[in-house]
């Protein structure tokens, strides 16, 4: 049986890193022609369907074989519609698997018709997400730091995928092609390869215990991947050594080094396919049942003190994987400005770290943990996350940094990434999350939907729900105040008077909201904190009301402060068009022509005094 669910578990990762790696060769290695396919581009869309089409047999029978595993049964059994109805539709993890499932079969219903980039770019980010979700439900999931065993291990996964899948279809391009992309995927195959490292290394970290584990079979293989990784790492410096260190590029020798490390990327697969299909040896010792390990996933922390919020580190290694990320792009970004000699403001910077800092706080530091535990640190967590650090990361103009920085097309004909983004920030669907009664309604709409729903008990159970949670929180912030006060460049004008009444909208309603939860009289988690049973929090009502005064005073200072930078942007705005116009009049006397504004006034005398005659 796990023989038979490893190797479906193995053709689901091959077929879904062979799509993964089509759709970046498709969308960021190879040459688009005004944002289209190339013919070379066109010509692996027949790959794309096969690979979409391999991850499709893989993710239906992972749900099959999964049950049966679950069931401790034969998988015939898992094809009683019953059972499998029940649990693609009641059990998170089916849920998660039959989106997978989905995801494929969307890829491998559009693979032959893709046209634009743009497509192809949402596929790939879509086949990501889809590659992933299951890993939420995974048995990383049921290890002890379970934040870092999940994250590390989607990080593994995504970086895997971008690496070996793109190793694979620059296995199959042609050469002309070949000599096109790979400059473009070696910078790339760099970075996934250290992530690989780095996650797979966490991950094992957090799974085994490193004194009694080593002689189990789990443990043997984990060894024998970072052997082969070494390996790995060693072509891909053969490969550096013969694309940068030579007059001209030998081919040959380029070709049969990645038939060979194509060959062994797929054995370390199948490794790492038969780790996610066993456990790992329990940690010796006893094992006492702990309420808060078994709901959120991270043993009870003790009562909380000043030290401990601004001491304590439990990391999310997957949040900690996507700061980490914007922040090595936003210092290439100003590394790229500084070596052309460019400015770039220095308090944009400091801005974008200090949002970058408040969110890892928020996340991964104290205050993170204590808001899995007590419903006020919740708070605390979320008016950061949702209000005081998107006004960071909106005043670091992101944005305007990677326009001005990101590659422009190879050729004449290419639209390249920066012309991609470009295209994405004037598209339709751009235009109408800018819209400011659309950014409001995410804002503070989804305030009412999370906390007055029984949405917000069930999202805090599981790891992806906190997550999703957590980012959702952040990115509206961000639409929000980039609406308002962004200095990047928006799709649609809005004018300050609208500006400000969206302010003062966001802030009745939010005053609104925190009223509502100070009087709440039940508890609106579902159970959720109660479950933990954290000794130090007794009062969980009262726990609430604290709650919803800190939403009300952490909430309604940033909005203020938006207001104030709104008006004096205005005021300035208005100075600045005077001094505009009066420039005009200036440079038309001086030219001898006649003042505009002067003879529009003239205008409306000579009307004033024609009415006056004739009455
Ligand atoms: C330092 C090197 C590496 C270490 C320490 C490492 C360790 C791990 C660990 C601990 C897991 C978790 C398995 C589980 O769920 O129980 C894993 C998963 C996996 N690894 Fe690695 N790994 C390394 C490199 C690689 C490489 C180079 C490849 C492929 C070329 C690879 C492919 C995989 C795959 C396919 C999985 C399964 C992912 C899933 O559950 O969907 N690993 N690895």
């Amino acid at each position: 049986m796990i023989a038979f669910s490893t190797t479906i578990k193995y053709l689901s990762l091959i077929g879904s890193f062979a799509v993964v790696g089509t759709l970046l060769a498709m969308g960021f290695l190879l040459l688009d022609v005004h944002g289209k396919l190339s013919t070379s581009a066109e010509k692996l869309r027949s790959i794309l369907w096969i690979s979409a089409l391999t991850w499709v047999l893989g993710a239906v029978g992972n749900i099959l074989f999964t049950l049966a595993t679950i069931l401790d049964q034969p998988v015939s059994v898992a094809f009683d519609a019953t059972m499998l109805r029940s649990f693609i539709t009641q059990i998170t993890l089916g849920k998660f698997l039959l989106f997978q499932a989905i995801v494929a079969l969307i890829v491998s219903l559009v693979a032959l018709r893709v046209q634009k980039i743009l497509t192809v770019i949402f596929l790939l980010a879509l086949s990501l997400i889809g590659l992933v979700i299951p890993i939420f439900q995974s048995h990383s999931a049921s290890s002890g730091s379970h934040a870092l065993a999940i994250g590390s291990l989607v990080i593994h996964v995504v970086a895997l995928s971008l690496w070996v899948g793109g190793v694979f279809t620059l296995a199959i391009l042609d050469p002309k092609d070949r000599a096109i992309a790979v400059p473009r995927f070696s910078v790339l195959a760099l970075w996934a390869a250290i992530a690989v490292v780095v996650s797979g290394t966490a991950n094992a970290w957090a799974r085994l215990d490193f004194k009694a584990a080593w002689s189990s079979a789990y443990a043997l293989v984990v060894a024998a991947k970072i052997i082969l990784t070494i390996v790995l790492i060693c072509f891909g410096y053969a490969h550096r050594k013969n694309l940068y260190n030579r007059e001209s590029i030998d081919w040959k020798a380029f070709s049969r080094l990645i038939v060979a490390e194509s060959l062994i990327m797929v054995i370390t697969v199948a490794m790492g396919a038969w780790l996610s299909s066993n456990q790992a040896p329990e940690r010796p010792g006893k094992t006492v049942f702990d309420p808060a390990l078994s709901v959120a996933g991270i043993s009870s922390p003790p009562p909380p003190t000043w030290s401990r919020i601004f001491f304590s580190y439990e990391p999310d290694a997957l949040m900690i994987g996507i700061l980490v990320t914007a922040v090595a792009l936003y210092i290439k970004g100003v590394l790229v400005l500084n070596r052309r000699g460019d400015k770039w403001p220095v308090g944009r910077t400091v801005s974008f770290a200090t949002a970058i800092s408040l969110i890892d706080f928020a996340t991964s530091g104290g205050l993170g943990l204590y808001a899995h535990f007590a419903f006020s640190y919740h708070m605390v967590a979320h008016m950061i996350l949702g209000m005081i650090a998107p006004i960071g990361i909106v005043l670091g103009a992101p944005i305007t940094l990677a326009l001005r920085t990101l590659p422009q097309g190879r050729n004449s004909d290419e639209r390249g990434v920066r012309g991609s983004l470009l295209a994405a920030l004037h598209s339709k669907l751009a235009t109408f999350y800018t819209n400011p009664i659309v950014a409001l309604a995410f804002f503070d709409g989804s305030l009412f939907a999370l906390y007055f729903t029984g949405l917000f008990g069930s999202l805090m159970q599981s790891h992806a729900g906190h997550l999703f949670m957590n980012i959702h929180f952040l990115l509206a912030g961000i639409l929000f105040f980039h609406v308002v006060i962004g200095i990047d460049p928006n799709p649609r004008r809005v004018p300050h008077l609208v500006r400000i009444v969206i302010l003062f909208a966001a802030m009745s309603i939010h005053a609104f909201f925190s009223v509502a939860l100070m009087s709440a009289s039940t508890l609106i988690d579902g159970g959720y904190f109660a479950a933990l049973k954290s000794p130090w929090l007794t009062d969980l009502l009262a726990d609430q009301r604290i709650g919803g005064s800190i939403g009300w005073a952490m909430g309604e200072v940033p909005i203020l402060l938006a207001l104030v930078a709104t008006f004096v942007n205005w005021m300035r705005d208005d100075t600045r068009e005077t001094k505009r116009i009066d420039k005009n009049i200036e440079r038309a006397a001086a030219m001898g022509q006649p003042d505009e504004l002067a003879t529009y006034n003239k205008y409306l005398q000579d009307l004033a005094q024609r009415d006056r005659n004739e009455s």
